[in-house]
């Protein structure tokens, strides 16, 4: 069941100070979009309605927000948030109220907009404020006799107001038919020559209309993100909460100051994770999994008691219990390792089922293979997946030996139990508990000479 909320996203601003040709709102957190942020934060209200305001590069901003809950309005000339704000108005539905976002404040969060929400009813106002240290730069809350009367922004304040230390996060939640009523009467006559959104507060204590305001949960939710200062403070943020929820849960981590999560990283009990991490969309580590230093996991799933070596990387893989993988392992799409399998250093694996037991220990590249148990894969072994033009399988059964340096021209099947002695370039399959070689055959001349170097005449 959908809120009976309306909730518009102010995000057509340019960003001017990112000094990028990317729209500030796409510039990423943790490796999603500003504005998806906001926007994951806002479906978690299911609200009736979700706007959001485009302007500066929108078609960019569209492109990548496909989905069919969001509904765009353009702002063809930045004129101001309350003009922003304008633009929504035929979108919003008078008989539920209006919650204000901003494309640029990202990490508010749930409960302190269902704090907002809750406290403020149909017909009153909600304000989220805070007071800070240094409120220079933002819009400030004057209040008389204790009741907020109106907002005055900075650069329209007079040095009494800019004592004020209580500040405008920005985020209001309006009854609707007020709300247009109220923007309805806006004018541009202040120091910036814009549409204030935070005039309106004015009109609503002129009407008596009751504003209440709250405060966010932690101060860090209100900030915005103007230039790649703040937008590197705000991912340290974000990275030191995400860290304390993983070492709340009982993770190990070696340093949470140098981890990063880019995603969600789902974890059981006894998991440890060593310092430089990256996890990107959704990484799931069973009990008592290791994850050792410098390894980035995007997309994929670890059972429990494996352990992953120093810099290795694996992408959307799948990988069995009481695996060991690295160091310097790479794990492409595709790549799933059954349990007991040991990958090493330097091997490359993609889109390959390794059965239970099996073993690839160093400096190899298995593309498109289905390997049985208990092979054993070694030292330089190549599977020649691709012709130039297409890609083919190799199939090695059960219990199979590939000697080192082994190139494998798929399509072919090496047999069950077949053994492929070093340095052999398989051309067509082997049958089953075989040997096969292919060797050029070893020469000596023992009445060889090493040529000396002559004189010159
Ligand atoms: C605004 C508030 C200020 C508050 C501060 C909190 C007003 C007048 N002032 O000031 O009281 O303390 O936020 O951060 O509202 N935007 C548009 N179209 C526009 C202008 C802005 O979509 O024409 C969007 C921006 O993309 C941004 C948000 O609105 O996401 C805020 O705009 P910004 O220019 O940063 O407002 P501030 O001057 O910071
Ligand atoms: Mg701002």
């Amino acid at each position: 069941m959908n809120a009976p909320l309306n909730i518009v996203i102010l995000a057509a601003g340019m960003g001017q100070r990112m000094y990028s040709h990317r729209p500030k709102v796409l510039h990423a957190l943790a490796g999603q979009a500003l504005l998806a942020h906001v926007l994951d934060t806002a479906r978690a209200l299911q609200p009736d309605k979700l706007i959001v305001v485009v302007g500066y590069e929108q078609a960019q901003i569209r492109a990548r927000f496909t989905e069919d809950d969001i509904h765009f309005v353009t702002q063809a000339e930045q004129l101001g948030t309350g003009h922003a704000a304008m633009q929504a108005v035929p979108l919003l539905d008078d008989r539920w109220p209006t919650l204000i976002l901003y494309g640029d404040v990202p990490l508010i969060q749930i409960d302190t907009l269902k704090r907002l929400i809750h406290t403020t009813s149909a017909i009153t106002l909600g304000v989220l404020t805070t007071c800070l240290d240094d409120p220079s730069g933002y819009g400030r809350i004057v209040r008389r006799e204790g009741n907020i009367t109106h907002i005055v922004e900075q650069k329209d304040a007079s040095p009494t107001e800019q004592a004020i230390v209580e500040i405008n996060t920005g985020i209001f939640i309006f009854p609707t038919a007020h709300l247009k009523r109220w923007l309805a009467t806006l004018s541009n006559h202040n120091a910036q020559g814009e549409y204030y959104l935070t005039d309106l507060v004015a009109c609503a204590a002129t009407e008596k209309i009751t504003i209440n305001s709250q405060n966010p949960s932690h101060s860090w939710e209100i900030l915005g993100v103007n230039n790649k200062t703040q937008l590197a403070q705000l991912e340290r943020i974000l990275q030191r909460t995400r860290a304390q929820q993983l070492l709340t849960q009982g993770v190990t981590l070696a340093d949470p100051e140098r981890i990063d999560v880019r995603g969600s990283v789902h974890c059981g009990r006894d998991v440890t994770i060593d310092v430089g991490c990256i996890f990107e969309g959704k990484v799931t580590l069973a009990d008592g999994v290791h994850i050792g230093p410098y390894c980035v996991l995007r997309d994929s799933e670890i059972a429990q008691d494996t352990q992953i070596f120093a810099y290795s990387h694996l992408d959307s893989v799948t990988v069995g219990a009481d695996a060991r993988i690295g160091p310097y392992a790479r794990l492409r799409p595709g790549t799933v390792l059954a349990h007991h399998t040991h990958v090493g250093n330097f091997v490359e694996i993609k889109n390959s089922q390794l059965d239970a037991q099996t073993k690839a220990n160093h400096l190899a590249y298995i593309g498109d293979a289905t390997i049985g148990k208990n092979v054993n894969i070694g030292a330089g072994t190549i599977t020649c997946n691709y012709d130039g033009a297409n890609k083919h399988r190799t199939i090695i059964e059960d219990d199979v030996f590939i000697g080192s340096d082994t190139q494998l021209i798929a399509p072919l099947t090496v047999e069950k139990g077949a053994t492929v002695g070093a340095g052999t370039t398989l051309t067509k399959s082997v049958p089953a508990h075989s040997l096969t070689v292919s060797r050029t055959k070893q020469t000596t001349r023992t009445d060889w000479q090493r040529p000396s170097k002559k004189n010159k005449s």
